[in-house]
């Protein structure tokens, strides 16, 4: 099956919202001069440069090769490295590790709660916002029933995404040694770029996965029918509002 392809160019260029929101993020981070700070799945690193105006030393880590180039290109100051985020250790630990939506695309959750508790100094924080429980589910729900009623597929098999509830992700950082300070699921509408384009574009980006062996012409297909299943439930006046469903936390490794 194909795996999500990151365009990095047009990552920066159309969809600058995805860090824009981040920023809140960046405050409850409130990262300080000299600490050492991991941003995990650092897409083109404009979080991480914005991080390291605090005077942090910060590393930006991501899976997507063509990501990591393009952030060593805009931040050369900055340190930026490919890695699994899923399965990582580090030799020298961090005081804080932080990531703005990206855990969605790391199904291994157990993993990434394993790798980040185990990369933090004891009395570390993570600090990290995605999608929960509930996400994208207009979206979602078209798309489910466009390829069952046209393709006779169960989208489900081909879901890349982890978007647990409140209860299931704090459990699991409780289960690791984690003391959560600050858990919010909380609903973000989030305007679509390109009008009446916009279900077509997001899925364009970040819906590879569900289309692997469709023809070019199946897959335009099956956008323009996921498109317009979505308008009753996503379209205003001008635009498409996503569902957007965040998980926010701070948690605190336990010494
Ligand atoms: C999100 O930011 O919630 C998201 C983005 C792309 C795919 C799925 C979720």
């Amino acid at each position: 099956m194909s795996e999500q392809v990151w365009k990095a160019h047009d990552y920066d260029r159309q969809l600058s919202f995805v860090s824009a929101y981040g920023k809140g993020v960046v405050e409850l981070l409130t990262p300080q001069p000299g600490e050492r700070i991991l941003d995990l799945g650092c897409g083109t690193g404009d979080l991480a440069n914005e991080i390291s105006a605090s005077g942090a030393h910060v590393t930006g880590m991501d899976d997507s090769a063509e990501m990591i180039e393009r952030a060593k290109s805009k931040y050369p100051g900055l340190t930026f490295l490919a890695g699994d985020g899923e399965n990582f250790d580090t030799e020298s630990p961090y005081d804080a590790i932080f990531s703005n939506a990206a855990l969605h695309w790391m199904k291994d959750a157990d993993g990434v709660v394993r790798s980040v508790y185990g990369a933090l100094k004891p009395g570390g924080r993570f600090v990290a916002e995605f999608g929960g429980k509930g996400n994208i589910d207009g979206i979602y729900q078209a798309l489910k029933t466009v390829f069952a009623d046209h393709y006779g597929m169960d989208a489900d098999t081909r879901n890349p995404w982890y978007f647990p509830s409140l209860g299931q992700y704090t459990t699991l950082l409780e289960s690791h040694g984690f003391r959560v300070r600050i858990a919010h699921h909380f609903d973000r509408p989030t305007k679509l770029p390109e009008g009446k384009d916009g279900v077509k574009y997001w899925l364009l980006h970040f819906g590879d996965r569900f289309f692997a062996g469709f023809s070019a012409e199946e897959k335009d297909e099956a956008i323009a029918r996921i498109s317009q299943a979505a308008r009753a439930t996503l379209w205003r006046e001008d635009a498409f509002y996503a569902d957007y469903k965040r998980l926010r936390v701070f948690a605190e490794k336990v010494s």
